[in-house]
């Protein structure tokens, strides 16, 4: 691929954009703040800085839900303001093409809009081309997915979970489910306001996600303190949590994840099973991050968990590989090649 090339990783929780012979140049909250409707005002982290604490004339918004684009006008105004930023700082990017990662497992339609966003952003786009999801995945946890060699892959995302083999160059089964870091952040809101009487925002549920988050029981009782609101009396209070009552709010969504790479390895053809069996499974995303996820899916799938270096970034990365390496090109696909397979 030559001159002016992007990659695109549009997450639930974060944008990314790679650029040819730069790298990973744009890596911010895919999220963006509109006054009285039309106005925006924010996008990226400086719009996160927003969310949870704007007045109600101001809406903070995360315009990719579930994988996909759930609110094109706002995307597209947030695409065009993060290409603003990059033309500004590493030169034009008008009619240079893109590669844009896509989930596997969601219909024609969702696939399009991605499609349909980028080709219609004020970067003028020569060419779009559409990765899928797990082969930029794969690729930046460097892995070779052009072998014989089966790969089971496991995205843990903000929204969402992808679970995916992968072999010669193809995707040989793919699974999104609406599991993720964001899921395990709603279980915390919920359960702190139903034991504790206390209402806290998203961002102090990740705050405590993070700093006390735990896949199985934890082994010595570590606690945090954080604040929000008394249901009873309205007031703002302190709260100490423990990581135990984390371990119990969050241990479902930990199964249902597990679960669904259970379903896929089931599924998954008996020559590629023992490829697996060899190499284990990688795991990726965000919520790769989760204390003990790893080991608590070796003990239920009696495989070998490996944990991606860098997780939240591997299929920004994978994008950037095929963008560099001309022989890996045949993975970005045109729109038709996604509908029909090839
Ligand atoms: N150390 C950590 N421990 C637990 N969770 C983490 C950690 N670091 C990040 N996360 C979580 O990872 C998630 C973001 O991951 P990632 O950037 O892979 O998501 P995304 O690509 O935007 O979403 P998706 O792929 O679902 O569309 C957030 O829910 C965040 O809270
Ligand atoms: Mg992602």
């Amino acid at each position: 691929m030559s001159g002016k090339v992007l990659g695109i990783d549009f997450g639930t929780s974060t944008i990314k954009i790679y650029k040819k012979n730069e790298g990973v140049i744009f890596d911010a909250k895919n999220i963006i703040a509109v006054a009285n409707g039309t106005q925006v005002i924010a996008i990226g982290d400086e719009a996160y800085e927003m969310y949870g604490k704007a007045p109600s004339n101001i809406l903070v918004d995360y315009p990719v839900r579930s994988g996909v684009i759930a609110d094109i006008a706002n995307m597209l105004s947030l695409l065009n303001l993060a290409f603003d930023k990059i033309s500004k700082k590493y030169g034009k990017i008008t009619g240079a093409e893109f590669l844009v990662a896509a989930p596997t497992d969601i219909t024609e339609v969702e696939k399009r809009a991605f499609f349909d966003l980028v080709a219609s952003s004020n970067a003028k786009a020569k060419k779009v081309r559409i990765v899928e999801k797990p082969i930029a995945d794969a690729l930046g946890a460097e892995l070779d997915v052009m072998t014989a060699r089966g790969v089971m892959i496991v995205d843990i995302g903000a929204d969402t979970t992808e679970v995916s083999i992968i072999s010669l160059g193809g995707i040989v089964l793919s699974k999104l489910i609406p599991v993720g870091g964001n899921k395990v952040d709603e279980a915390i809101i919920l359960n702190v306001k139903k034991t504790y009487n206390l209402i806290i925002g998203q961002k102090t549920a990740e705050t405590i996600k993070k700093e006390l988050g735990c896949a199985l029981p934890p082994k010595e009782e570590r606690t945090i303190r954080v604040y929000g609101r008394d249901v009873l009396s309205g007031l703002p209070i302190e709260r100490e949590i423990t990581a135990s009552f984390v371990y119990e709010t969050i241990s479902e969504y930990m199964h249902s994840i597990i679960d669904a790479v259970r379903i896929i390895l089931e599924k998954t053809p008996p020559e590629i099973s023992s490829d697996i069996i060899d190499s284990g499974v990688y795991l990726t995303g965000g919520s790769a991050g989760i204390f003990e996820l790893d080991r608590l899916m070796a003990q239920e799938t009696e495989l070998d968990i490996n944990i991606c270096e860098d997780p939240a970034n591997t299929v920004v990365k994978g994008l950037g590989r095929i963008i560099e390496n001309n022989k890996l090109s045949s993975l970005a696909l045109t729109l038709k090649q996604t509908y029909y397979g090839g």
